[in-house]
């Protein structure tokens, strides 16, 4: 048996397509009702969780696996897995967007930056070197310049239609995002077989 937890939503949804189209038995995931643990006739055990706790369920030893944005694994300082699997599949990116004027505005203060990944956010201005206050929005990120809260957002991309719904634009990419299939290290000792297959299988090998 090996356990995966998986993001709900729309990994959850890709992901488990593409086991299904490698002709695994996913019929009592994907019709299911509510439930957030299901084992299937293939020997997966699966449970549905929030992105950050999929980190934190793969972390404490109770999934071998976890299918995860790469959003999620830049933004938090767990880092005590192997990343085995682009999917390539949920590609967007990060980047820093603003109005126009901000790339030839001369700051006289620090610059206030709101962003939902502020680890993201934080590690980009250190690497410039640029000391900046970062503001925390769980949402809607693209309001901070519009109702004049911060001067530029760092958040995901995908069209660019919400920027450009608000006027914002990309001043910077940061770096590209898509879904992860991650491993616990232990499991990876004790589970290789099992871990090696899924990977083949979501190849298609
Ligand atoms: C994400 C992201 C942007 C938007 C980008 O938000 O934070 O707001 O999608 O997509 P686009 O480039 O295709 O317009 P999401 O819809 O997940 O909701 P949130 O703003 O509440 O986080």
């Amino acid at each position: 048996m090996i356990k995966i937890a998986i993001t709900k939503g729309r990994i959850e949804k890709q992901v488990c397509k593409m086991l299904q189209e490698a002709g695994l038995d996913m019929d009592p995931i994907i019709n299911k009702d509510r439930e957030l643990l299901i084992e299937t006739s293939d020997g997966i055990s699966m449970i549905f969780a929030k992105s950050n706790d999929v980190l934190t369920f793969l972390e404490h030893g109770i999934v071998d696996v976890g299918f995860v944005g790469k959003d999620t694994l830049d933004d938090s300082d767990f880092n005590d897995y192997y990343e085995m699997l682009d999917l390539d599949i949920g590609k967007c990116y990060f980047a820093v967007a603003a109005y126009p004027e901000y790339k030839t505005k001369e700051f006289t203060r620090r610059k206030r930056i709101a962003s939902k990944y502020t680890k993201v956010a934080k590690d980009y201005f250190s690497a410039k070197q640029e000391d900046v206050e970062i503001i925390k929005l769980e949402g809607s990120v693209e309001l901070g310049p519009v109702v004049g809260l911060s001067d530029a957002i760092v958040d995901i991309v995908e069209t660019g239609s919400t920027l450009k719904a608000n006027g914002l634009e990309i001043i910077e990419k940061i770096s590209d995002v898509s879904t992860r299939m991650i491993v616990n290290k232990v499991s990876l000792k004790f589970k290789k077989d099992e871990v090696f297959q899924l990977i083949d299988i979501l190849k298609g090998e």
